[in-house]
């Protein structure tokens, strides 16, 4: 944990009432933060993106006390202590929204597509599915891919082993997926038979997803940027939606490059609608599915 009064005593900048509100941003500070945010997470932060960055920035200043928004800058680009707060403020600036089930097309195209549709299809050795979800948010797009596996593969009374990898930038938002608890609100959109089947409602009235399946999902942090040096073996599927828009076209076509080469021949690579357009590589063929931007492994 930060030593937050220490910390916050030897920095410039403090006000230790903090009462006060946040100076206005200058735009060669806005410039500063949105060159470091690109650096380091490869978001883009357009200029119309200012009270996003000041909004968030100036919630995790209060929170330490800090007034300047240089005073903060120099902090977390310095030192060990820089490094712990980065880890924090990442998760103040990059955009969490997902929900359950939220990508039915993509789940539609993994069942008819991915998974055999009836028994004579099965294997006789168990099937082994690898999926990665890349930019998973809090666990319910894992989850949703999970509770769909295995839904079909229990009709279909046919043993499996499902890995899924789930990453994130954001710890905190990984550490809320390794937690599967959800409020009644997120849990709306699952049909009761899955919800009975895969969460268990607390003395709270949250939703908590079994045992069975949240061992199944190894949540992990990585940032896109840097799978080059992550240990990861090949896929079978990788979804990475809503994650490409915060990236120029360059750097687009660069994870995409990466996650192509981390699938099995066959493998699918599934981007969010409209994320990369035009993009070619010399093993994956656009593969044709309503609603959906997936690329299969030759
Ligand atoms: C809008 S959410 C998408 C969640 C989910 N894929 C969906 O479609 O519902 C984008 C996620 O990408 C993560 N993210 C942003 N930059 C990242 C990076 N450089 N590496 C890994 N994850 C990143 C964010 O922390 C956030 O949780």
């Amino acid at each position: 944990m930060l030593p937050v009064k220490a910390t916050v005593e030897r920095l410039p900048g403090l006000d230790e009432g903090f009462i006060k509100p946040l100076p206005a941003m200058e735009p060669e500070q806005f410039e500063q933060w949105a060159a470091l945010l690109k650096q380091r997470t490869g978001m883009r932060l357009p200029d119309n993106r200012m009270s996003f960055l000041v909004t968030n920035l100036g919630m995790r200043m209060r929170e330490l006390g800090i007034v300047d928004f240089q005073a903060y800058y120099d902090y977390v680009t310095s030192g060990r202590e820089g490094v712990v707060e980065w880890g924090h403020l990442v998760h103040h600036l990059t955009v969490h929204e997902t929900r359950f089930l939220r990508h039915e097309s993509v789940l539609a195209l993994i069942l008819q597509h991915c998974l055999p549709a009836n028994p004579a299809d099965c294997p006789t050795e168990p099937l082994g599915i690898d999926v990665w979800s890349v930019g998973c948010s809090t666990g319910e797009e894992p989850y949703s891919v999970a509770m769909a596996i295995d839904d079909r593969m229990r009709q279909l009374d046919a043993p499996y082993f499902l890995g899924m990898m789930a990453s994130d930038i954001s710890r905190a938002a990984l550490a809320t997926g390794r937690v599967g608890t959800y409020s009644h609100e997120k849990v709306r959109d699952i049909g009761p038979r899955w919800l009975k089947h895969y969460f268990t409602e607390t003395d709270t009235g949250r939703f908590q997803v079994s045992e069975t399946l949240r061992k199944r999902v190894c949540f992990n942090h990585l940032n896109i940027l840097q799978v080059g040096d992550a240990p990861i073996g090949k896929m079978d599927i990788i979804l990475c939606l809503n994650l490409l828009i915060y990236f120029d076209r360059e750097q687009r076509i660069q994870i995409a490059n990466t996650l192509a080469g981390h699938l099995q021949p066959g493998g699918m690579l599934i981007l969010g609608v409209g994320e990369l357009l035009n993009w070619e590589h010399p093993h994956m063929k656009r593969f044709p599915y309503a609603n959906t931007l997936a690329f299969q492994h030759q």
